[in-house]
């Protein structure tokens, strides 16, 4: 790049990590940092032996022939190989005699209030009056209830005509039907496509064409913060608009979930209506029967939309036997996974996001720990629901990401005080860099200052954590996601592709593929081709183009690198700290968001022209959402906090709360290039008040626009 990524970041405590006994475990997988180097010199070194190694682990109904034909930028993973990712989660841990233990722990969000008895006043007067003694829904199911569920529906969806290959979208809450959805699918051969429930009707739409989806299976509605979350309704919406773009919808099965009543009709839809079936009715009919179907290492496993730096999502592509193998692997070593230790798992994430597809079900369930989901918000219905769930079920790992951690500094240590987390062993993070000052609060408040704390660095489409502490060997340093994983080389390069000296900034690189690695973005070869493997060069390659014969790169170019779009710069120890995206990409709460996603929203309001969108410095959500818009002159609406409020609430409403904007600002233009380039790192710089505007202002079209910009009040 043509500037320096400047670290301003210094953070100098090294925390060792703690012995296993000392936590409580069994013991650590490993133990030592010279093990550690040992691990990792030898997967580079001898890749196929590694990685055939760990691909043993999991059960295979055909061995594979080889390990990895790397055909860049194309990579095939244990070519030959047949597996099922369902039998490796349930059947097989059945069959090895374990179908009693417990595989998933469930709680949902609604709790019956402390009965009476618990004191005269049922207005609770403390200051901190907690979770502690409510009465929630809480289900255990076993890896043989999983495996008779997962058999049924899968039967079902069998009989629906859903075959090896298909797309299922799954718009669903946190309840365990999710998650026998996505293994009922894997187990038909079925690839899903999981919208996370807390996006707009609009978000269906655009997924379900885009993966050519014909089924759909959601639910009434689910439950947060207390309130019911409309998701069949916003389904009935998403099928309206599937209706009038010609996109015709088969088959919608939807779990009475909340009990909200819903009508089988869509509106919108002519001829062809959809079938609309009732969960457990259609589980009822179901044979009970459903063999897991043989699927290659490299079929389709999920499909799982990201955003990306143009306005519509991408759809990430994992397949079956590198996906498994890795997930699995990393959440064995990062989380010290150990069977009949009595370990229960809690990664706090959301099935709809690729956390929750691989830490709270694939890279956990065979590793014969149960995974426990929760359904609802960490406040609800007082601020001590996480703590309150931790003790009542001896949570012994949790996961979740640094803006949680930061409102539960706000919310204040009186919340975690209450409540005996003795049980915890180990704490995880992800999503965003987290401020040394979270971190340190996280490991002392809620680990006791006993808990080794993983922060894990990884994307969607790598599939599973690439640089991360391994929690019995590595010294930790609270900001940095410390060193690579075994198998993973990661770099921090220049656009040539050379390795920066230590604590400069620079591009953050893979330089090798690894099994979890993303094998494309759906129906987009050019975007995979461009977007991942395009802008940096191996040592004297040149630069890679799309629109090669085959592959899509330049005949003759070196190996190229995967690169992350993230900014990195590694210490005088190799440890990685994590600048953040150096695309249009912004971190909102450890969500991706594309900037131009929110730009499309706010345009598609009547009274907006233009807008800008860049992100902001926010001291909960990591980075908030900043906007500049420019309004129609015909528009007859004024500049006012009306608009503003009516503009935040459109764009909720088109992508959905996460991406609901923290501040507005109208102006009369945009800085752009002579070019037409909107200057976003000068809007950057404006959106997060830095007095002297760092940014070469040369090329600004119209000096006229900066002075006007600044002028304007919040
Ligand atoms: C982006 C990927 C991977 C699951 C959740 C997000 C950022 C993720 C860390 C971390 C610093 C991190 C990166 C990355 N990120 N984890 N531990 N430290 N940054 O997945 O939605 O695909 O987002 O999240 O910027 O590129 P995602």
């Amino acid at each position: 790049m043509s500037e320096h990524i400047d670290s301003v970041l210094t953070e100098t405590r090294v925390f060792p990590p703690p012995t296993a006994a000392s936590v409580g475990m069994p013991r650590w997988h490993v133990a030592s940092m010279q093990e550690y180097r040992a691990l990792h010199r030898r997967s580079l070194d001898d890749p196929e032996g590694f990685w055939g190694e760990q691909a043993r682990m999991l059960a295979w109904s055909r061995p594979w022939t080889r390990v990895l034909d790397w055909n860049p930028p194309d990579a095939r993973w244990f070519v030959g190989g047949q597996l099922n990712a369902c039998f490796n989660c349930v059947d097989r841990q059945v069959e090895t005699g374990h179908g009693e233990q417990v595989a998933i722990v469930w709680e949902g969000e609604p709790v019956r209030a402390p009965s009476a008895s618990a004191g005269s006043n049922t207005r609770n007067t403390s200051p901190v009056a907690g979770a502690r003694g409510s009465d929630p829904e809480i289900r255990r199911l076993t890896y043989r209830d999983l495996q008779r569920e997962t058999s049924r529906l899968g039967s079902a969806l069998r009989s629906l005509g859903v075959k090896k290959g298909d797309v299922v979208t799954i718009y669903m809450p946190m309840v365990p039907e999710l998650a026998v959805a996505m293994l009922a699918c894997a187990r038909i051969g079925a690839a899903h496509s999981i919208i996370f429930g807390g996006f707009a009707p609009h978000a269906i739409v655009e997924r379900v064409i885009d993966a050519k989806s014909r089924v759909i299976i959601t639910a009434d509605g689910g439950y947060r913060r207390g309130e019911v979350v409309p998701l069949r309704k916003n389904v009935d919406e998403a099928l309206t608009a599937l209706g009038s773009a010609g996109h015709g919808v088969e088959h919608v099965i939807t779990l009475q979930r909340t009990g909200t009543p819903t009508q089988d009709a869509a509106p919108g839809i002519r001829g062809s209506a959809p079938g609309f079936h009732d969960y457990h009715t259609l589980l009822d009919r179901a044979n009970a029967d459903c063999p897991c179907e043989a699927m290659d290492a490299e079929d389709m496993l999920f499909l799982l939309y990201t955003s990306g730096s143009t306005g519509k999502p991408k759809g990430i592509v994992h397949t079956t036997g590198g996906y498994m193998v890795y997930t699995t692997m990393t959440a064995r070593l990062v989380f010290n996974l150990i069977p009949d230790a009595g370990q229960l798992f809690w990664c706090t994430a959301d099935i709809g996001w690729v956390t929750g597809h691989s830490y709270v079900i694939y890279g956990i369930l065979p590793g014969r720990v149960p995974t426990l989901m929760y359904e609802g918000a960490p406040n609800f219905p007082a601020s001590d629901r996480f703590w309150d769930i931790i003790e009542r079920h001896r949570v012994t790992q949790l996961y979740t990401a640094p803006t949680a951690i930061r409102t539960f500094m706000k919310w204040g240590q009186e919340w975690p005080r209450k409540h005996d987390l003795s049980s915890l062993q180990l704490l995880g993070t992800v999503g965003e860099p987290i401020n040394p000052e979270a971190w340190v609060w996280y490991r002392d408040t809620i680990g006791g200052g006993r808990c080794p704390v993983v922060d894990t660095y990884w994307q969607t489409e790598t599939g599973g954590h690439v640089i991360s502490p391994l929690p019995g060997c590595t010294p930790t340093k609270p900001g940095s996601c410390t060193l690579p994983l075994p198998g993973i080389d990661a770099a921090v390069v220049n656009e040539q592709g050379e390795e920066l000296p230590p604590n400069q900034g620079g591009l953050l690189v893979t330089r090798r593929p690894w099994p979890g690695m993303l094998r494309g973005i759906y129906g987009d070869r050019q975007r995979y081709v461009q977007g991942y493997w395009s802008r940096v060069k191996g040592p004297g390659g040149t630069a890679l183009q799309s629109g090669g014969k085959n592959t899509g790169l330049e005949t003759g170019a070196a190996t190229p690198y995967y690169f992350s779009a993230d900014g990195a710069r590694r210490d005088q120890d190799g440890y990685f700290w994590i600048m953040g995206r150096v695309d249009d990409v912004i971190n909102v709460s450890g969500h991706r968001l594309g900037t131009m996603e929110v730009e499309s929203a706010l345009v598609s309001h009547p009274a907006v022209a233009e807008a800008a969108v860049v992100g902001m410095p926010h001291e909960i959500k990591g980075t908030g959402i900043c906007a500049f818009v420019t309004l129609k002159s015909g528009s007859g609406r004024k500049a006012d906090d009306g608009l503003r409020k009516e503009l935040a609430a459109h764009v909720a409403r088109e992508i959905g709360a996460l991406a609901r904007p923290d501040s507005i600002r109208f102006a009369e233009g945009l800085p752009k290039t002579r070019s037409g380039k909107i200057m976003r790192r000068l809007l950057r710089d404006l959106a997060a008040g830095v007095e002297k505007i760092t940014q070469d202002t040369t090329t600004l079209e119209d000096y006229s626009v900066l002075a006007r910009l600044r002028e304007t009040d919040e």
